[in-house]
């Protein structure tokens, strides 16, 4: 097995670059009309809405991991005989995990964790994990920081 070291300099060096190409895939995607905080990490292979980009909200130090979908818009729905648009809201200093689905409308709060694979079909309060189909709330009292990183799990352990 690679020696622990040597993982955690390749890992480092592999963040250092990807860091350039998240930082130009959030200029592409506020370009494209996205509502997403230049702070925001977009890992690869993501679905955000392409019938309505401004109806997707992503504010400030979120990291929104590989295959993740957000939609703001529903086929199904009709509305006067059009789709119909609902705005999506992902709060501050979230970490959303692989593979997750956020449903259009749902407003998520700051702190927040979507584990991996979960279908967000509901709105979501401030400082949860939330996980499984359909997602509900599998710890509170959580605290991310401006990395969307825990602050109260330190090696291991909850910590307070
Ligand atoms: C959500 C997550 C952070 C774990 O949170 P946690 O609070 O430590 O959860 P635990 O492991 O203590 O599990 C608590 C319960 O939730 C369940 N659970 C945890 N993660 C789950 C998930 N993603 N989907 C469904 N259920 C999940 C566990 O099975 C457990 O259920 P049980 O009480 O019936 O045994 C983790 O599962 C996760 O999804 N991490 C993201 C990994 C990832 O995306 N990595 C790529 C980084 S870019």
């Amino acid at each position: 097995m690679m020696n622990r070291n040597k993982l955690y300099l390749k890992f480092g060096v592999r963040t250092f670059i990807a860091r350039f190409i998240q930082t130009l895939r959030v200029k592409i995607a506020r370009i494209r009309g996205y509502d997403i905080h230049s702070t925001v990490i977009l890992e690869r292979k993501l679905h955000l809405d392409r019938l309505y980009p401004g109806g997707v909200h992503v504010d400030e130090y979120c990291l929104i991991a590989s295959g993740v979908t957000i939609l703001s818009h529903d086929h199904c729905k009709r509305v006067n005989g059009y789709p119909l648009l609902a705005d999506t809201y992902i709060g501050k200093r979230c970490f959303i995990a692989v593979n997750a689905t956020i449903l259009p409308g749902v407003r998520i709060g700051d702190e927040v964790i979507v584990g991996a694979g979960a279908v967000v079909t509901k709105n979501v309060p401030s400082n949860v994990i939330v996980a499984g189909n359909p997602a509900r709330i599998i710890r509170e009292n959580i605290r991310m920081n401006d990395s969307a990183e825990l602050i109260n799990w330190q090696d291991g352990k909850w910590t307070e």
